[in-house]
């Protein structure tokens, strides 16, 4: 599929999507959410995709925020209408089925930093820069990022990020807890590849199944406990788990169906 904004590109399993407006370092406007809603859409539909790289354009910026172009002579309701637009998107990749991992190839700043949130897990390049800087600029995040960095990182340092709008470096990012890992830019896709690769060999539906489970420990609305077994049960009546089970058994390597 063709998109406007970004770039994809299919091997092994493996989707990256490169949001690629680098001039504007990445900013997301309506186009890149447009494509973005479009692509989460690809990546359900097509069985080819088993898991997902997100990354900017250029050796500067994942995204240096939502586009602030778009932010001028909005009413109160259509700010608000933004905000819920953006956090449906990110709510969407947060829940996607299939591993979604942000290569943080420079500045993730304020909806760039809640993109990088919402993905499953980060991996950032020694450049790599991340705050929500909203405050300086008279808002506050609208995309989730109130919500996640406080899940990510704790309560006191999210309040002083968000509040001071100060960025952080990726050394203070893996301390934090932010990012899972710091590379050189130059091996941060295949820092990425090398754990998808991995995970592509687990059973597809196990795989789902653990990033559901983990996203109800965040849904006050759910019982986490409750969503386990009923995703426990489900893995138990698939027959990748008695090729599994069956291969441990045999001392083989199973070879799993994604049934
Ligand atoms: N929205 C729209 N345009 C943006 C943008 C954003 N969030 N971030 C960067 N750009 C544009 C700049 O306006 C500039 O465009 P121009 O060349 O047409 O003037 C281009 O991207 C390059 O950015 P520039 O500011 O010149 O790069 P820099 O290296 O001097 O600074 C940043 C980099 C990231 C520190 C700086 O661009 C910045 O502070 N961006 C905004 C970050 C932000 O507040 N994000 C939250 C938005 S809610």
């Amino acid at each position: 599929m063709a998109y406007q904004t970004l770039l994809t590109n299919l091997e092994n399993g493996i989707f990256t999507v490169t949001i690629n407006r680098p001039e504007k370092l990445n900013a997301l406007n309506k186009e890149v959410f447009k494509d973005l809603e479009k692509v989460l859409q690809e990546i359900t539909e097509n069985p080819e995709i088993k898991s997902v790289i997100i990354t900017g354009s250029g050796n500067k910026a994942f995204v240096a925020g939502a586009d602030i172009t778009e932010f001028a002579g909005l009413s109160i309701e259509e700010g608000k209408n933004l905000a819920r637009n953006g956090q449906n998107i990110f709510f969407k990749i947060e829940q996607c089925s299939k591993p979604i991992v942000a290569c943080i190839n420079g500045f993730a700043l304020g909806g760039g930093c809640e993109l990088a949130m919402a993905c499953h897990f980060r991996i950032a390049a020694e450049n790599a820069k991340f705050g929500q800087p909203e405050v300086n600029l008279g808002l506050i995040p609208g995309y989730g990022g109130t919500q996640r960095l406080t899940q990510l990182i704790g309560k006191g340092r999210a309040i002083e990020l968000l509040i001071t709008g100060q960025m952080i470096n990726a050394t203070t990012a893996l301390q934090y807890g932010l990012v899972n890992y710091i590379v050189p830019q130059e091996e941060l896709m295949s820092k990425a590849i090398g754990i998808l690769d991995t995970i592509n060999t687990k059973a597809p539906i196990a795989v789902s199944a653990c990033i559901s489970a983990a996203n109800a420990a965040w849904d006050e609305t759910i019982n986490g406990y409750e969503i386990e077994i009923a995703q426990f049960g489900k893995c138990i009546g698939t027959n990748d788990m008695k090729e599994g089970t069956s291969a441990f058994l045999e001392k083989r390597k199973p070879v799993f169906k994604g049934h």
